[in-house]
């Protein structure tokens, strides 16, 4: 999966991981960019720093029909998607004594339901079309449990999940299904994660290292490129979990 001359679709490219992969696949020659991201400002700065190939969404990757629009735009005003990234997520600190109802509903929605309505609203084109690629970002908390907060675990196990049996029931029909499973990344995300002192050892000293977002965004484009299979903790990735189909 190369992304020179191809039609990209990046959630929560607002900011963080998503936006140095928004920027490294224009970088990369990609054809278009769509940009989605419920921070409506930060998409559209993002999409201007790209430039023409960009064009930014306002959308809640939780709805799924927000999801069907930012696929219907890219293919209306890009062209047909080759990959879609679903890389949006939300981490809310609390362990199962304090997380709420709200907290827990909201977390599965946004960190494993996103990908089911990503993969709803892509894969039938896709297939059409023989062939088509998944990223869908999840996190070392859904291979390894780490403390402090119970949904996001859950939720990220749950989409690791959801990616494998989508591999395994797409692959002979040319869908690449990869897993991104960083840790400890230098984010808005992690400055959350920061405040805990434990679980930021814990993240450092399996990670090896605290990585850049555009650290991140080259491993992406290595492992697409490669189509190499990585299982975390990887000497070359520090933090960084591919599954390919
Ligand atoms: P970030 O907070 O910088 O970026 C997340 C983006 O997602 C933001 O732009 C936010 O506006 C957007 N977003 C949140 N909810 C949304 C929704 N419902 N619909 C659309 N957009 C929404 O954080 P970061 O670190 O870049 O996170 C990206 C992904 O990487 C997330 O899935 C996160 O769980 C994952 N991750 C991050 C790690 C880290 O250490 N930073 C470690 C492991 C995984």
């Amino acid at each position: 999966m190369r992304v020179r001359d191809k039609v990209v679709v990046v959630t929560g490219a607002a900011s963080g991981i998503g936006r140095a992969m928004a920027v490294r696949f224009a970088e990369e020659g990609a054809a278009g960019i769509l940009v989605a991201d419920l921070d409506e400002a930060g998409a559209a700065a993002v999409a201007e720093r790209i430039g023409d190939r960009a064009k930014a969404v306002r959308a809640d990757v939780s709805v799924e029909d927000d999801v069907r629009e930012i696929v219907d735009t890219a293919e209306r005003s890009l062209g047909q998607i080759a990959l879609f990234c679903s890389n949006a997520g939300i981490i809310t600190g609390h362990g199962v004594e304090e997380a709420s109802d709200e907290e827990w509903s909201r977390t599965l929605a946004v960190n494993t339901l996103a990908h089911v309505y990503a993969a709803r609203a892509v894969l039938p084109a896709m297939v059409e079309r023989g062939g088509g690629y998944l990223l869908n970002t999840c996190s070392a908390a859904g291979l390894v449990n780490c403390p402090g907060d119970a949904p996001y675990a859950v939720s990220k196990a749950a989409a690791i999940s959801f990616a494998e049996w989508v591999a395994i029931h797409y692959r002979a029909r040319g869908i690449g299904v990869s897993v991104l499973c960083p840790q400890g990344v230098r984010t808005g995300m992690m400055r959350e994660d920061l405040k805990d002192e434990n679980l930021t050892a814990r993240a450092v000293i399996s990670s090896g290292a605290v990585l850049e977002p555009e650290e991140v965004a080259g491993h992406v484009v290595e492992g697409l490129d490669a189509e190499r299979f990585y299982i975390l903790p990887h000497p070359e990735v520090a933090g960084f979990f591919q599954m390919k189909a």
